[in-house]
């Protein structure tokens, strides 16, 4: 199966010279249509550079990006917000709602950019906020809502357009611990609906929850492994970091894992036909 990420030692280097920082120092990883990642590293490491690099946000001073098969490392600007717009939702720790509009017209507004009706905005807006629980907040502003609330309707922003890649940075570094779970609940979700799922952290317990976790340190791949969770919904935390195998030391299994992984995504793509989600 062909990944939908697959970056090539990429480099993000700030200040050239002396006082250079490397913030990505040749990371190459790829990801596959429908996994659920959790990409984890201390504060510094680069995770919100690589986040910002397979989000479109940035490019990398070298090294090459392909997502969906299209090279974008080399995209220009307008380029690059297009396929924004069109592949990619973006979950971020501090929500960034616009506070004088409701949740419904927060969602609506990046529908706006893509052209689509102001009916089917509506349907779309309504059907994200119901999968997230919020069809009794729909007409909150973001100041009458919880900070658990908020982050759903930012979810249900970054989902209305059907995105295939989610990308969420530290989407429960500002929650409860209840909220958090909460959040990870509709991202393990959207993973089963067949969304690909790119969850950023710097914590152990919310990694485990992932199907696959990538370490980063020093803008380095530092591990790469997936945990053996075969129903991500039954997980122990508590326990999960354990029973983990290194991806590198395991191409079988990999391979077996992408492969229920594509039986998952159909599954899925069946289901939310059903249910026109
Ligand atoms: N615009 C910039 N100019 C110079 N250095 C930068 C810039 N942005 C990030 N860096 C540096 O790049 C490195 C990686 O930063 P990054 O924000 O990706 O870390 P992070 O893993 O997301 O950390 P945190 O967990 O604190 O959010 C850090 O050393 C940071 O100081
Ligand atoms: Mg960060």
């Amino acid at each position: 199966m062909n990944a939908l990420i697959d970056i090539r030692d990429i480099y993000k280097i700030y200040n050239p010279g002396e006082n250079e920082v490397r913030a990505l120092d040749g990371i190459s990883l790829s990801v596959t249509h429908g996994e659920f990642v959790a990409i984890i590293g201390q504060s510094g490491s680069g995770k919100s550079t690589l986040m910002n690099m397979l989000g479109c946000l940035d490019v990398p001073s070298s090294g090459t990006y392909c997502l969906n098969g299209a090279d974008v490392s080399k995209m220009k600007d307008d380029e690059l917000s297009d396929i924004r717009n069109k592949e990619i939702g973006f979950i971020f720790q501090g929500f960034n709602l616009i506070p004088n509009l409701t949740a419904i017209e927060n969602v609506e507004l990046p529908l706006i950019y893509r052209g689509i009706s102001k009916a089917e905005r509506r349907e779309l807006a309504q059907q994200a906020l119901e999968m997230v629980g919020l069809s009794h907040r729909m007409d909150h502003k973001p100041a009458e809502m919880s900070g658990g609330q908020q982050q759903r309707v930012a979810i249900a922003r970054a989902i209305a357009a059907k995105p295939p890649v989610i990308l969420a940075d530290e989407p429960t570094g500002n929650l409860d611990s209840r909220s958090s779970k909460e959040i990870l609940q509709i991202l393990r979700e959207l993973h089963t609906l067949g969304r690909t799922v790119i969850l950023i952290t710097h914590d152990n317990e919310i990694a485990a929850q992932a199907k696959r976790v990538i370490r980063i340190r020093d803008g380095k791949v530092e591990e790469d492994y997936l945990n053996e969770i075969q129903d991500v919904k039954d997980s122990n935390t508590k326990d999960s970091g354990k029973n983990r195998k290194e991806v590198s030391d395991i191409k079988g299994s990999q391979n077996q894992y992408h492969k229920e992984n594509e039986k998952d995504t159909e599954e899925s793509l069946d289901k939310k036909e059903e249910e026109n989600i």
